[in-house]
This record gives C-alpha cells, sequence and structure tokens, in this order.
C-alpha cells in the first residue's frame, strides 16, 4: 500500500525511514530520495512517525 501516490513511497519504506530515525516529513521524502509534491501524505506520513515513536518508547520499557 503506498502512502505517498506522487512519489510511489510505500507504507513499508516510509516505515523504514521512521526506523533509522527520520523525525519529519521532510526527512521521510530525503530517505526515500522523492520530494514533495502534492502534499496530501503529510498528515499521514506525521501520524506514522508518531506510532512509529509509540511503539519505539513501549519497546523500550
Ligand atoms: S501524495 Fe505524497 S506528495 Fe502527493
Amino acid at each position: 500500500m503506498y502512502v505517498c501516490n506522487c512519489n510511489g513511497i510505500r507504507e513499508r519504506d516510509a516505515c523504514a525511514a521512521i526506523e533509522s530515525g527520520a523525525k519529519r516529513p521532510a526527512e521521510v521524502f530525503r530517505r526515500c530520495q522523492a520530494t514533495p509534491r502534492c502534499v496530501k501524505c503529510v498528515p499521514d506520513i506525521r501520524r506514522m512517525i508518531e506510532q512509529v515513536e509509540q511503539s519505539l518508547l513501549y519497546a523500550a520499557e
């Protein structure tokens, strides 16, 4: 499933970018070698960042 249709960024690619340290949507684009276009995906990417950060926090406990 794609999180960014403009750039063909899949959910798993965005997750990998976040797990390797991307803290903002712009960093996810950069790590996926993509450029923001319509930016409709930015709220979804922000949610993914929050979810991954939460799951990493729980995993660390
Ligand atoms: S859907 Fe991601 S930039 Fe358009």
